[in-house]
């Protein structure tokens, strides 16, 4: 049980299946993504639906972050509650009840949220005027990702609505999500630049509109080079970089493009062994597979098959790879980080390496659970 696992034990004294951060990756992957946007003149304002620990959003914030994103109601006041100060929800939010919630929390940390329709500003500005509160409000535009987001034509009517209902109007969100995993430079760089298109767009619309464009916010561990280089966006939101998972490995990365190790593993052990398989404890009730499965760490040759909600089958690739033994211990990049970590209540993290390391400090996963 990691409840009773002692800071300083070991890394061979965590119980498995375990979430375990590595420190000394994350802090690297934390200042490397800091520095880049800092000698940009660019604000960072990563992803915390990535993480949902409020200690995260912390250390974020203290290598230089404005602030974090939450994509949830109930995950912004999850981590409001644990002293997050600036939060944007880069989301829209058009139910009566979770808008008054968000208006009362805008009494307690500075909030923005993102809007894409005449309704959900109608609400917001009910909500906000009957709290006596204030918010910055984004209008998303539909920059190519298909999901949320006003053609790039409504876009000046909705900032109009905004500002003629007495609201903050802070900028665009503009973020292809569709974008981050095409595998080719060449090909996300070609989705970005219909993006900037698209912002552009939008800006001739607001103009149209008689308004500015204080801030465009939006981009990903995939793309943000790209943003970045557009001269467009003035804020960066990435998220998964801090833990970097399998998926975002599989990119092929931009030459000259900052790089971010994997910081994030579940820890799992063989308990069983049979004809050139070797099965751990951990199955998909400790990572998500949505975006495909783990990947095995350090141990050439070895491919993860899925066993089922308790249960990973380890085989060699063409039945060559030595196998695990039981009761040995196999360390897992998980496919996708944001939804692995909210199967989890807490990671744990480790100090030198996950061979030799030492637990540092239990971090809490916040807003596990917080989808609404
Ligand atoms: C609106 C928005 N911004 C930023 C991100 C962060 O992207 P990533 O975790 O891929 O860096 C996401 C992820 O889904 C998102 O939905």
């Amino acid at each position: 049980m990691t409840d009773a696992l002692p800071i300083g034990a070991p890394v061979g004294a965590i119980d498995t299946p375990a979430l375990v951060v590595d420190l000394d990756a994350f802090e690297r992957n934390l200042t490397t993504m800091a520095a880049y946007a800092g000698a940009r003149g660019l604000r960072l304002r990563p992803h915390a639906k990535t993480h949902k620990s409020a200690w995260i959003a912390a250390q974020q914030v203290a290598a230089g972050a404005v602030g974090v994103c939450v994509q949830k109601t109930s995950e912004a006041e999850a981590l409001a509650a644990q002293g997050v100060a600036d939060i944007y929800l880069s989301n829209e939010v058009v139910d009566a009840g979770k808008l008054a919630r968000l208006a009362s929390l805008a009494q307690r940390c500075r909030l923005a949220i993102a809007v894409d329709s005449a309704l959900g500003i109608e609400r917001l500005a009910y909500a906000l005027r009957r709290a006596g509160s204030q918010a910055g409000v984004y209008v998303e535009v539909d920059v190519g990702h298909g999901r949320c987001g006003a053609l790039p034509d409504a876009v000046g009517r909705l900032a109009r609505q905004v500002v003629d209902a007495g609201l903050s109007f802070a900028g665009l969100q503009a973020y292809h999500g569709a974008a981050q995993h095409l595998r080719t430079p060449a090909a996300r760089a070609t989705a970005i630049a219909q993006a900037t298109a698209a912002v552009h767009a939008a800006q001739t619309a607001l103009a149209r509109a008689g308004l500015g464009c204080p801030l465009v916010t939006g981009a990903g561990t995939g793309t943000f080079v790209h943003e970045a280089a557009s001269g467009v966006w003035g804020e960066l939101q990435a998220g998964s970089y801090v833990f970097m998972d399998r998926d975002y490995a599989d990119n092929a990365p931009e030459a000259g493009a900052p790089r971010f190790e994997h910081a994030l593993f579940v820890k799992s052990q063989v308990t069983s062994c049979g004809q050139e398989r070797a099965v751990v404890d951990a199955g998909h009730k400790s990572h998500a597979i949505d975006s495909g499965l783990p990947r095995v760490w350090q141990r050439a040759g070895l491919e993860f098959f899925n066993g089922g909600d308790e249960h990973g089958i380890l085989r060699g690739r063409n039945g060559g790879a030595p196998l695990p033994g039981l009761g040995e211990t196999v360390w897992l990049v998980p496919g996708h980080c944001d939804p692995t970590v909210n199967l989890h209540e807490r990671l744990v993290g480790v100090r030198g390496g996950l061979e030799h390391g030492v637990v540092e400090r239990i971090i809490a996963v916040d807003a596990r659970g917080c989808v609404g």
